[in-house]
């Protein structure tokens, strides 16, 4: 019996091999889910990398921003799966002018697609996946910590304390209805969305530094394993969470 034997898990933010969304999909498929994939943009791109998943995944096109694509989400899904155990939110987007320093100068425009794309995301995926979770199920979201500033993460690092926060009202307004909302605050990883980060390299050289378990910025599994945990029914109380997979490194000082 895998953790998510019987599991049905939409995942979202495919769009590498490298994405921390890919090796979510590739370990509920090895723990006996059955996935379906949603790619935003270069589709056959995200096609090809579905491919090599473990087993074929139904591949569907989803902008968070595009409210045709969240409308019919649900419906997309049915010929796949007739319910959702579980909803991955791996999801992140700023535009250039709202990360690098520029802060007190981003244009509005930037700031809002920001949070549009990586913040209000959270609840319009929720919403449109509601319809196949009437038994309940589990959101889970992939966080940067929020609790400080980090230098030039900027409008992101706004967008981040926002969707910790979103993911708390999700938590108070889906728990009657059995849905858990939890984030994963990762360490850094080298994925497309961390390249257009100006300064991730001294992000890697503070969690290789003072992590106290250590972290390899080259291997997404720890926070793919962590985001199953909480897809599994082994934290069946845990709703409005932040657990961090970042090596410990939020819990010290220096
Ligand atoms: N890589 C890191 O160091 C790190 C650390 C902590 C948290 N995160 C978060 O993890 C999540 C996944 O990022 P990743 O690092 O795997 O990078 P990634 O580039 O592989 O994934 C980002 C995804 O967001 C998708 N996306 C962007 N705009 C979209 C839109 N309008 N509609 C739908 N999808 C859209 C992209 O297609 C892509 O699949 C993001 O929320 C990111 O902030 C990443």
């Amino acid at each position: 019996m895998g953790l998510l034997s019987g599991k049905q898990i939409l995942v979202t933010g495919v769009l590498t091999e490298s994405s921390i969304a890919f090796h979510v999909a590739r370990l509920a498929q090895r723990e006996g889910a059955a996935v379906v994939v949603t790619g935003y943009g270069r589709l056959g791109l995200v096609e090809r990398i579905a491919a090599r998943l473990p087993q074929p995944a139904p591949v569907l096109e989803l902008d968070v921003t595009d409210s045709a694509h969240l409308d019919s989400l649900a419906d997309r899904i049915r010929p796949h799966a007739d319910r959702l155990d579980g909803v991955l939110h791996s999801i992140g987007f700023a535009p250039r002018t709202a990360l690098g320093g520029d802060f007190l100068t981003t244009p509005w425009e930037d700031v809002a697609t920001a949070v549009q794309v990586s913040t209000y995301s959270l609840k319009a995926l929720a919403m449109a996946a509601a319809p196949l979770m009437e038994d309940g199920g589990s959101i889970v979201g992939l966080d940067f910590d929020a609790s400080v500033a980090w230098p030039g993460y900027d409008w992101m690092g706004v967008a981040k304390a926002g969707l910790e926060s979103c993911s708390r009202y999700l938590a108070g307004y889906l728990g009657p209805r059995g849905i858990r909302v939890n984030l994963v605050c990762a360490g850094p990883l080298r994925t497309i969305a961390a390249k257009g980060i100006p300064g991730f390299g001294d992000f890697e050289s503070t969690w290789k530094s003072r992590a106290p378990l250590g972290w390899d910025s080259s291997d997404p599994e720890p926070v793919a394993r962590t985001c199953l945990a909480l897809m599994s029914g082994w934290l069946p109380s845990t709703t409005g969470e932040i657990v961090h997979a970042d090596g410990g490194l939020h819990a010290i000082g220096g």
